[in-house]
């Protein structure tokens, strides 16, 4: 049985057989033409087993580009733009992003602004893009190292949730989209949570992911353009971003986004302990779950001035004030807490100490 479809605003999220879906969406819609976007390696794992089934049936143009938030950028764009002129693409064109969170946020943006906007499906193949990128109609491109610094609000017309598309993902992407889901069930859901500690990253339950797309979709829709509430999904973000930058500059292997919003949800956590009375029963919890699925990385004290540094050009923070979302207790959260230098040093010194 397929799981229910979760109406987000104006658009579907729907789950179950990827090709199945999507022949049932065209039977449903006319367009001039029709555009695939994939990067080396959902071409090779992704696609096949769609043009299986549409292959005669639904003619379709591929657009390829190499794998990597590194080509997430304005050239491979005006790449995409241009291919889509070359094949002839006209304003009832359609363009279906199957990939990761490159793929899906930059065709999504590539195809919002080809034309005005053309229309776009998302069908996401990462565990990162299934739970996080899918929702929320954030499109975008990095501009130097400033990521997603030029974007558009835009919703697809439907997004696709296929979890069979995970066994071929690596398990450290895996392990690294699951930080979203632990981050979904410490700030709303505590039944969630306790759900998700036994999870098998052999074989994702659908369920699981499910529940993850619905609660952020709970939040986005509720406040679209991150006036207030939709800031509860920064929750170790703040931290977590930090150590992502100061790890992709500085480490000959850096983090994955996930690894580091973990180290980014256990800082965070002692500081909900500080300012938000998260109890410590709940912060031992936290941490020994998030210990227990995470590599060890020791954050570098001497890089701290740095890190900071990076917290304060973070785009969500106004006035030089460092702004976080803290957890009142595991399935409960509150935006808004700004915390001192001084504290955050702390928290990471209290994470460095965990892993010794
Ligand atoms: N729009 C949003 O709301 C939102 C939210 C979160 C993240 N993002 C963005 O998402 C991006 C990260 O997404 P990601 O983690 O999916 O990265 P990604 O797209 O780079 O995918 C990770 C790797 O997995 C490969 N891959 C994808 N699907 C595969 C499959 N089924 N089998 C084998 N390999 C596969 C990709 O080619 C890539 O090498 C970032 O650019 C981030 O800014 C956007
Ligand atoms: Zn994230």
């Amino acid at each position: 049985m397929s799981l229910p479809a979760i109406q987000s605003s104006g658009y579907e999220v729907v789950f179950g057989d990827a090709a199945e879906l999507l022949i049932d969406f065209l039977k449903k819609h006319t367009y001039s033409k029709i555009f695939f976007l994939v990067d080396t390696n959902t071409s090779e794992h992704c696609y096949p087993g769609i043009a299986l089934h549409i292959a005669g049936d639904i003619p379709h143009d591929i657009i390829e580009i190499d794998a990597g938030e590194e080509n997430k950028n304005i050239d491979i764009c005006i790449g995409i733009w241009k291919m889509l002129l070359d094949f002839g693409a006209d304003r009832k064109a359609l363009v279906i992003n199957l990939g990761g969170g490159v793929v899906t946020d930059m065709g999504s943006f590539a195809a919002a602004t080809y034309k005005r906007g053309v229309d776009f499906l998302q069908i996401p193949t990462t565990l990162l893009s299934q739970v996080d990128a899918s929702v929320g109609g954030k499109t975008g491109i990095d501009v130097d190292a400033v990521k997603n610094m030029v974007g558009t609000f835009t919703n697809p017309q439907t997004v696709i949730i296929d979890p069979n598309f995970l066994q071929t993902l690596p398990k450290s992407e895996i392990v690294s989209g699951f930080a979203e889901i632990i981050k979904h069930g410490l700030i709303v859901d505590k039944d969630y949570f306790n759900s998700i500690k036994t999870i098998d990253f052999e074989n994702i339950d659908e369920k699981i992911i499910h529940r993850s797309v619905e609660i952020k979709n709970e939040v986005v829709t509720a406040d679209p353009h991150e006036k207030n509430i939709r800031k509860k999904l920064n929750f170790g973000h703040t931290i977590g971003h930090a150590v992502e930058s100061y790890s992709l500059q500085h480490d000959k292997t850096p983090l994955l986004h996930g690894e580091a919003i973990a180290i980014g949800m256990i800082t965070e956590s002692w500081l909900s302990a500080k300012h938000a009375k998260l109890s410590e029963a709940e912060l031992t919890e936290i941490c020994d779950f998030i210990l227990s699925v995470y590599p060890t990385y020791k954050v570098n004290e001497n890089s701290f001035d740095e890190l900071i540094s990076y917290m304060k050009n973070d785009k969500k923070n106004e006035a030089d004030q460092i702004n976080f979302t803290l957890l009142k207790a595991i399935g409960s959260s509150e935006i808004n807490y700004t915390c001192s230098a001084e504290e955050i040093l702390n928290s990471i010194r209290f994470y460095n100490n965990l892993i010794k």
